[in-house]
């Protein structure tokens, strides 16, 4: 129900919301910008933001750890299997995951987890 249009669309809102509440990473990502475009605007182009706008990049994938559009899901076994950690998963068994809780995890991500710091 959600596949293609949601999640681009929170994927896409959540990045200015960030912007609007942080007024460090949007001069940041201006400078960026300007430095990298130098206002030609035929530069604008999917290569471009994959290689040369590190920094926006950045601000995506912190985003998708704070905010990911897909926040849980689960998995079923078709077959036996081992998890990276030892788990035994047998076939037809359902794993759950949440990737919501994972972006937040403070052993992971460290006390300021909680907060949007596209420099991590
Ligand atoms: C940032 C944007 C997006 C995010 C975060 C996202 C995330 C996801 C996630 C987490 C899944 C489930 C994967 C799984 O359970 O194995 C998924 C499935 C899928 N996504 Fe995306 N997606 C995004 C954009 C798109 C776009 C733009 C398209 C197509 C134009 C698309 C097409 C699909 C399709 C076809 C599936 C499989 C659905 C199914 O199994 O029935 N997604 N996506």
């Amino acid at each position: 129900m959600i596949v293609r249009r949601d999640t681009t669309v929170q994927a896409l809102t959540w990045p200015f919301y960030s912007l609007m509440a942080d007024s460090r990473v949007m001069a940041n990502i201006v400078r960026e910008i300007d430095s990298v475009l130098g206002g030609d605007e035929t530069k604008i182009a999917f290569e471009t933001l994959m290689h040369e706008l590190p920094y926006i990049k950045a601000v995506f994938h912190e985003t998708l750890r704070l905010h990911p559009p897909v926040p849980k899901n689960i998995k079923q076994a078709v077959a036996d299997d081992v998890l990276p950690d030892g788990t035994r998963v047998y076939a037809g068994e359902i794993v759950g995951y949440s990737n919501w809780c994972m972006g937040r995890n403070k052993s992971v991500w460290g006390q300021n987890a909680e907060t949007f710091v596209p420099e991590r």
